[in-house]
């Protein structure tokens, strides 16, 4: 499958890695493309908060870091993602504050399926999809405003009616593609997914749909993607917690076992400097019902990468990877003392 081939990200016929809060920051993003995933999300963030970054070209790691006035790196992207990326915001998606972070990435999304109060209190997240003519106001703004495509991703309304309605207006604003979670705003991601609603919408509008919602009945593996794209009718399939569980999923020669995945993610953590809090948050989920196991303890006991390398036997790997960045920090230094 190839995700870019017009040097514009094209969201038909592709697996996608969906946003999810704190697990798709970086080393889950290029692990998930590794593993065969054509696009990936970022988690989720507030337009606000990210007006107020800073945009830092951070040489020694080569990434490009959004960084937050407490010096908290909001969002870290990399070369070899960039074509890749969908930066997904929630707000009110004001055009300026993404101008700084459009060339960055490959497109952007707004999250308006989020049901979370957080979000739905200050009208944001699943709130918009009662307002259809703010989701309207925004979307056109930011397509008229952004050079990149702009998606969104919403949830189903409690009739096919006025799910249709709105995903019509949607796909009139100019939107490359739209993202549909087959539950609605109230349903848990334990309650069964929609796919009828998700193949109705395939069927009404011509921009791809990316069905979402089958991790846990339906998508425990790779096969089985194409079998939910197939149920939804839809273009594409986007893929939350098989992913956060094991990013294998992606995989089209199978899953690989947790343990490896997890030994790669790590290395990944390492090699950008990932957060060690959001290192140990996503090793978890993956352990899932080992987190109780001594790995688990021993993971839930470390305050650094360097202590949750021991547990993976990776401390080597470490040492080398620090060692080479710290050379490039003085090199760096160096050409700006000449
Ligand atoms: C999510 N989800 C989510 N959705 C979104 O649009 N933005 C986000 O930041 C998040 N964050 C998030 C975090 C975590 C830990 C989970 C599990 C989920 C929802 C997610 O993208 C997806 O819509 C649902 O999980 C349903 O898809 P699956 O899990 O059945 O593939």
């Amino acid at each position: 499958m190839t995700a870019n081939t017009v040097g514009r990200l094209c969201f038909r016929n592709v697996n996608v890695l969906a946003p999810m809060v704190r697990v798709g920051t970086l080393p889950t993003r290029l692990l998930s493309l590794d593993y065969g995933a054509d696009i990936v999300y970022s988690e989720e963030l507030i337009d606000i908060k990210m007006a107020q970054c800073q945009r830092v070209v951070n040489d020694v790691l080569e990434t490009v870091d959004f960084v937050a006035p407490d010096e908290r790196v909001m969002f870290r992207t990399c070369k070899k993602e960039k074509d890749r990326v969908v930066f997904q915001m929630v707000g009110y998606t004001q055009e300026p504050s993404l101008s700084a972070m459009e060339n960055d990435v490959a497109a952007i999304d707004v999250n308006m399926g989020c049901p979370k109060e957080y979000s739905t209190k200050g009208g944001m997240g699943a709130a918009l999809l009662s307002d259809p003519d703010k989701i309207e106001a925004i979307l056109r703004t930011l397509v008229k405003g952004v050079s990149k495509p702009v998606t969104c991703k919403i949830r189903i309304l409690p009739t096919l009616e006025d799910t249709l309605s709105l995903v019509k207006r949607i796909e009139n604003t100019g939107v490359a593609a739209i993202a549909v979670h087959g539950r609605l705003k109230d349903e848990r991601p334990r309650h069964p997914v929609h796919c009828d609603f998700i193949q109705a919408i395939a069927e009404a509008v011509s921009i791809p749909v990316i069905a979402n919602g089958g991790s846990l009945d339906r998508v425990k593996a790779h096969a089985d993607i194409e079998e939910f794209r197939k149920a939804t009718g839809a273009s594409s399939v986007m893929i939350a917690r098989a992913a956060m569980w094991n990013p294998s999923v992606f995989r089209s020669q199978g899953l690989l076992s947790v343990e490896e995945v997890m030994e790669e993610y790590l290395k990944y953590a390492i090699r950008y400097d990932n957060h060690a809090f959001n290192t140990k948050y996503c090793l978890c989920q993956m352990l899932r019902d080992k987190v109780e196991s001594p790995l688990g303890k021993q993971l839930k006991s470390a305050q650094t990468n360097e202590d949750i390398c021991e547990g993976y036997g990776l401390q080597e790997y470490y040492k080398k990877t620090q060692a080479e960045l710290q050379a490039r920090r003085e090199a760096i230094q160096t050409n700006h003392n000449h």
